[in-house]
């Protein structure tokens, strides 16, 4: 018996998961600190009255015999499938029904996603990223090339068209820089994806923030992306799902490697090793694409913005470097005095007692920036913000 050995070569710890350890440590030597929470990317506002109406409503239908739901359909029921489909299509793109899978996040599907493809696959991954893309295929001993995302490339990094590539990772907005691409550079991967016979894999779980009509919030809204795009979007940030779990992924018919379409191995995958996302959060989820539940999550990511400004109106007024927040709730900035990541997470920790993410956990280019989050409260977002202009 042999474990899987590529586990060995993982950190420790999933980066999250290291950070709230050490919060955890530090609380119980000080358990009068008084800490703030802008660190893991998690909602604070709850859900909106429409989706708890939905929530409460099939609650109640699986108490009684006659409405009452066991199994569902593995890649999720059509009522949420339809209103995925007509989601997009309000934006200008059109899908197939067979094309919409709902799952139980982006994070899980991202992860998953990879039982498709062969380990020899070469993987684009940029740096810094969101780093389960990292974890999960050096977890199946794949060879990761890493796009260098840096402050010159406006974190943004374009494709060399000299490098191959078989599965290509882009998030945008992006996490955890909060840069967007334009169409013009979307339209350049999707050209080279295509010319490689790659597969792009489009994460697109913070669209929702895109303010600007002229920034893509699909990967779809490009022209020749069906035949090498999938996209892993989720109603955490965008409605406040983080505790509900629940999420889509598109693929669409069209995308076919050495004549496989993907979304038959992908159906194949699903109703094997899955059962589907409860019926009743799947009924909540139908909720948010209503006019009622998309008011009701405009509002809140409203006051997320709302923070956003306040965390960049701040830091430009300390004269600290930083891009994000007006797209994206995440703000990506220059540790202050040359300090490291980690060296400014302790800082913080110990203190104004501010909990952020370092940047060097999404990858070696991350050294000396710092990811904050808009999703705490106004209340602790202002509070935070005033101790941060005593403390540096
Ligand atoms: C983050 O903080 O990067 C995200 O919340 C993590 C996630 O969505 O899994």
């Amino acid at each position: 018996m042999r474990i899987n050995e590529h586990y060995l070569t993982l950190e420790e710890s999933y980066l999250f998961s290291e950070i709230a350890h050490r919060v955890a440590r530090y609380t119980e030597a000080h358990p009068e600190a008084d800490v703030i929470r802008m660190g893991i990317g998690d909602v604070t506002l709850p859900l909106c009255p429409a989706v708890v109406n939905a929530l409460e409503a099939a609650g109640a239908e699986q108490g009684k015999k006659e409405t009452f739901h066991g199994y569902g359909p593995e890649q999720g029921y059509d009522f949420l499938r339809k209103a995925v489909l007509e989601y997009y299509r309000e934006r200008g793109i059109s899908l197939e029904l067979a094309d919409i899978f709902i799952g139980d996040g982006a994070k899980s599907d991202l992860g998953n996603i990879l039982d498709l493809f062969h380990e020899d696959n070469t993987v684009l991954i940029p740096d810094p990223v969101y780093p389960v893309y990292r974890d999960t295929n050096q977890m199946a001993g794949r060879r990761i090339q890493y796009l260098n995302a840096t402050r010159e490339n406006g974190f943004l990094p374009m494709p060399d068209w000299n490098q191959p590539a078989d599965l290509i990772y882009l998030c945008s907005p992006n996490n955890p820089t909060g840069a967007v691409y334009t169409r013009d550079q979307l339209e350049e991967w999707v050209r080279y994806a295509n010319q490689q016979g790659a597969v792009l894999l489009f994460d697109a779980a913070y669209e929702a923030f895109v303010q600007d009509p002229a920034l893509p919030r699909s990967i779809f809204e490009i022209d020749g992306a069906k035949a090498c795009a999938m996209e892993f979007c989720s109603l955490s940030k965008t409605a406040g799902f983080t505790g509900m779990r629940c999420g889509y992924t598109v693929i669409p018919g069209e995308l076919q490697r050495g004549g496989v379409p993907l979304q038959a191995l992908w159906l194949r995958r699903q109703t094997t090793k899955f059962n589907g996302v409860s019926y009743p959060v799947q009924r909540a989820a139908a909720a948010v694409f209503t006019p009622e539940g998309m008011a009701g999550c405009r509002k809140n990511l409203e006051v997320y913005r709302q923070n956003a400004l306040l965390i960049s109106q701040t830091l430009t007024d300390m004269g600290l470097w930083h891009v994000g927040g007006v797209n994206s709730p995440y703000l990506w900035m220059e540790c202050p005095n040359g300090m490291s990541s980690w060296e400014f997470f302790d800082h913080l920790l110990q203190g104004p007692h501010i909990v952020g993410t370092p940047g060097s956990g999404f990858g070696k280019n991350g050294e000396g920036f710092f990811r904050l989050t808009a999703f705490g409260s106004p209340e602790s977002t202002r509070e935070a913000m005033a101790r941060l202009r005593e403390s540096c």
